[in-house]
């Protein structure tokens, strides 16, 4: 299982290897609009473990140009392993 840490209040959440974050980042209350790496709504910051996420897609390399410690959860899946998130 891989894991999920909202540092904005404090929440871990469990989810299963290869997961989708999208899920997961709605219920913790980040606002999805497109899901598909158009809108920005979804747009959080990775604080700790980005290599655990699946590497930038082509909508985030649209997006925000060179992509540096924030993402679209829209577009993210986890790999393993824990990260940390604010949004
Ligand atoms: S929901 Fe629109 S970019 Fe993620």
């Amino acid at each position: 299982m891989a894991k999920i840490i909202f540092v904005n209040t404090n929440e871990e959440v469990e989810l299963p290897d290869g997961s989708p974050i999208q899920e997961v980042c709605e219920k913790a209350g980040i606002p999805f609009a497109c899901s598909e790496g158009i809108c920005g709504s979804c747009i959080i910051e990775v604080i700790e473990g980005m290599n655990n996420l699946t590497d930038p897609t082509q909508a985030e390399k649209d997006f925000f140009g060179e992509v540096e410690n924030e993402r679209l959860a829209c577009q993210c899946k986890i790999k393993k392993g824990t990260v940390k998130i604010r949004f």
